[in-house]
């Protein structure tokens, strides 16, 4: 191995240390260069001016930037702009210097430039059905930076949905919309004030701006059940009928809104409520006969409820009755014609009947009975009956005729007897009629003198005779005699002379057994007159006798 000299190898290390120790003070040269901005974190309004300030202890400091920049002073290490106008998003400036003659050192820094929301506003908001669900939207329009903006809903004090954008992209203004999904109504929601509020937080190098929607009331509905209506099914044309809709439960039960329609018609109707209740009411009228429908729609905010029912609205006219000749005499022939005009409904079932029954029946438009005119016949009503089954009741329409039948008098041992007994010296009436159509007058003459009929008399033997009764009417005439037996008192001379035989008889047995009888009585009053002389003084004798008698 060959030998160095060891000062040769000397030289060479001293070479190595000094060019070592050349390089690290180069190095600690370029350490002490420094280049700060401030703020660190600018935050600006747009269109705002904003100034930065570059320190470094390097010569030339400079910014560089697209924005407008005017000089805000300077000092021994640093420079400061005033950038007049920030109209850009986002603008990042850079701060530069030359140190140690030739090198360069820059600095970029991000500026935040921020709008506060230009306007916060809630959608209007839905009236909703408790149970149900509704959404909430609220829009925020011209905001930046919209990663720092939070937008919150409330109902009242709570909250109801809280939406933050932190993974948005783009730094210039832009609109928001938030919508809370799927929030379930209460009962006590109603009138509840919902707000809408936009935070944009840019602390702590920017503001905390806050921006609130005006509030708007939550209308909750409750509308549980079915309308009802209340009618009858059926309806006789351009006849009135009322018709009723109602619905129970509701809230709030002011706002309730009626529409009735029949045959396609709207009606006016007429709300009352009560309670939870209300009701609309209305008249249901129809020129046409017919099944029409009648539907009743109530609305309740978003609740819509119909009820529908069927009307059917029947067409029964009066009938005519037209007898031919309504006054006639006996035993000519009557026509009795029952009519029933204009449209009806299907399935009229039409009579001629009288008081007593049915005579004949039919569906006909029109029906006719035919009799010969008997005397009975007078004063017989007639009737003529359309009967209709709606809605399984029965509807029956009917008009009547009488019939007059004239004819001749008849006299019969009824009205007029033809034999009377009458006792003379009682009251008696002489009653003598007669059947007839005009009413007859009957007169009842003896030996030419009328006499009273219907009058009570004092019977006497003047009033026994034959009468000859006559009873007219501009029909004809029936006569009748009438006998009238007066009955006078006569004694019967047998009877009396057997009666006052008898009483003789009867008295003269009568005195002689008398006669005998106080004979004996006598007999013994002597005989008792002597026995009280002979003991007076003894009265034990003489109660023994008394005893004795
Ligand atoms: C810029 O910064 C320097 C150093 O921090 C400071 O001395 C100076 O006052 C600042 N200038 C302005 C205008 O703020
Ligand atoms: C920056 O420029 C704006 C607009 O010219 C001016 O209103 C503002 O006072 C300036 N700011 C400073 C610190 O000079
Ligand atoms: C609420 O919003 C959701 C989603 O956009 C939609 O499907 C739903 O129909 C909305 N609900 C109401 C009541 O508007
Ligand atoms: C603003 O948004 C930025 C980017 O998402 C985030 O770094 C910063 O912390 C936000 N500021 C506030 C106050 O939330
Ligand atoms: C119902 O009234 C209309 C108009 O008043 C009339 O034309 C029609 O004949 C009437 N119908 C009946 C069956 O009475
Ligand atoms: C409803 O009522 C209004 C006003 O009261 C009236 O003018 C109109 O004729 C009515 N309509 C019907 C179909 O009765
Ligand atoms: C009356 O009617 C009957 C039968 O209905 C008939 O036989 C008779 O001839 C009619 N009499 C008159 C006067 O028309
Ligand atoms: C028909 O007679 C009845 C009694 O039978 C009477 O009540 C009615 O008023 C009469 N009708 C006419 C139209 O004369
Ligand atoms: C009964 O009276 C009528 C009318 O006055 C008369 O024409 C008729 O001859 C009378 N009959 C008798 C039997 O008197």
């Amino acid at each position: 191995m060959p030998r160095l000299p060891a000062a040769a190898l000397l030289l060479l290390l001293l070479l190595l240390l000094a060019s070592a120790a050349c390089s690290a003070a180069q190095e600690a040269q370029q350490e002490d260069y420094y280049l700060r901005i401030w703020p660190e974190k600018p935050a600006v309004k747009y269109g705002d001016s904003m100034v930065l300030n570059c320190s470094s202890n390097c010569e030339n400091i400079g910014l560089e930037t697209s924005l407008q920049t005017v000089a805000a002073g300077t000092g021994p290490a640093w420079k400061a702009f005033n950038l007049t106008s920030v109209t850009e998003w986002e603008p990042k400036p850079l701060c530069f210097a030359t140190c140690g003659g030739t090198e360069q050192k820059y600095q970029r820094i991000t500026t935040t430039v921020y709008r506060a929301p230009e306007r916060v506003v809630l959608d209007p908001l839905p009236e909703v059905e408790v149970g149900k669900e509704y959404n909430v939207t609220c829009r925020v329009f011209i905001v930046a930076p919209i990663w720092n903006l939070t937008v919150t809903l409330y109902q009242g004090e709570r909250r109801l949905y809280v939406e933050t954008f932190e993974d948005h992209r783009n730094p210039e203004a832009g609109n928001v919309v938030v919508t809370s999904n799927s929030i379930t109504a209460q009962q006590n929601d109603h009138g509840e004030e919902v707000t809408c509020r936009a935070v944009l937080d840019l602390r702590p190098e920017g503001p905390y701006l806050e921006m609130a929607s005006l509030s708007k009331s939550l209308e909750t509905v409750v509308f549980p059940m079915d309308p009802y209506l209340q009618t009858l099914g059926s309806v006789e044309i351009n006849t009135s009928m009322p018709v009723e809709c109602e619905v129970s439960g509701l809230f709030p039960v002011q706002k309730a809104a009626f529409q009735l329609f029949f045959a396609g018609e709207r009606l006016n109707s007429s709300n009352h409520i009560s309670g939870h209740k209300v009701s609309a009411q209305a008249q249901v009228t129809s020129i046409s006969a017919g099944e029409h429908q009648l539907i009743c729609i109530v609305s309740l905010g978003p609740v819509t409820k119909t009820a529908e029912s069927t009307v059917n609205v029947y067409s029964l006219p009066k009938p005519t009755l037209h007898i031919d000749h309504p006054q006639i005499p006996v035993n000519t022939n009557v026509t009795v014609m029952c009519r029933s005009d204009g449209s009806k409904s299907p399935g009229v079932v039409m009579r001629i009947s009288d008081t007593q029954e049915i005579l004949l029946s039919g569906d006909g438009p029109s029906l006719q009975y035919s009799l010969m005119a008997q005397k009975e016949d007078n004063g017989r009503q007639f009737m003529c009956k359309v009967e209709l089954k709606v809605d399984g009741r029965s509807v029956v329409k009917e008009t009547a005729a009488n019939l007059t039948v004239f004819y001749a008098p008849q006299m019969s041992d009824s009205s007029c007897p033809d034999k009377l007994t009458w006792k003379d010296g009682s009251e008696e009436t002489f009653i003598c009629s007669a059947s007839g159509n005009p009413p007859p007058t009957v007169e009842c003459r003896k030996d030419e003198v009328s006499y009273n009929i219907g009058i009570q008399q004092q019977v006497s033997k003047e009033h026994g005779g034959i009468y000859h009764c006559n009873a007219t009417n501009a029909y004809g005439f029936d006569v009748r005699d009438v006998i009238i037996h007066i009955e006078s008192y006569q004694p019967d001379i047998l009877g009396i002379i057997i009666g006052v035989l008898c009483a003789v008889f009867i008295s003269s047995a009568v005195g002689v057994a008398y006669y005998m009888h106080y004979r004996s009585k006598i007999k013994k009053y002597h005989l008792r007159r002597r026995q009280q002389q002979q003991v007076t003084g003894s009265p034990m004798e003489q109660k023994c006798l008394n005893g004795n008698v």
